[in-house]
């Protein structure tokens, strides 16, 4: 499939968009500076605080786990059997997986939760975060995937 552009130039912090890549959906979220914090607070729960387990492109393997840490960008299905997970960023501790759930997101089918960089609770059962596409900046404004 050919590279799709996104014009993230109207994504307020908080949003989140979505643009179609070779048939599926990738994420773009941009987060808030409480969001980005909520990743310090996960490290320690998620299973694969570095993306070291499955192939990822090298800027996904930070905590942040994107080439600017503002902005997620991820392929939005589930890594356990495809489904598709949906956005709770505002659910906190209240979802009752965790108190240190901070919010992210939530897949229906299994029940596994994802942080709020992709990355996959312990003992949930997606086996590894969800999946960074390869992208680029081709301005401060538009991300290029694929
Ligand atoms: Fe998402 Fe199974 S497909 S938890």
């Amino acid at each position: 499939g050919a590279p799709v552009e996104a014009d993230i130039s109207k994504l307020a912090p908080g949003e989140m968009m979505t643009v179609e890549w070779r048939g599926k959906p990738v994420w773009i979220l941009r987060r808030t500076p409480e969001m980005l914090a909520s990743l310090e607070h996960t490290e320690s729960q998620v299973l694969d605080p570095t993306s070291e387990r499955e192939q990822q492109p090298a800027y996904a393997k930070n905590q942040h786990r994107s080439i600017k840490p503002e902005y997620l960008v991820a392929v939005g299905i589930c890594t356990h059997l495809g489904c598709s997970p949906s956005e709770r960023f505002r659910t906190g501790a209240a979802s009752g997986v965790s108190d240190d759930w901070q919010g992210g997101f939530f897949c229906p089918c299994h029940g596994s939760y994802f942080d709020l960089a992709g990355r996959v609770f312990r003992s949930m059962p997606a086996p590894s975060n969800l999946v960074v596409p390869p992208h680029k900046y081709l301005t401060d404004a538009t991300i290029v995937v694929g």
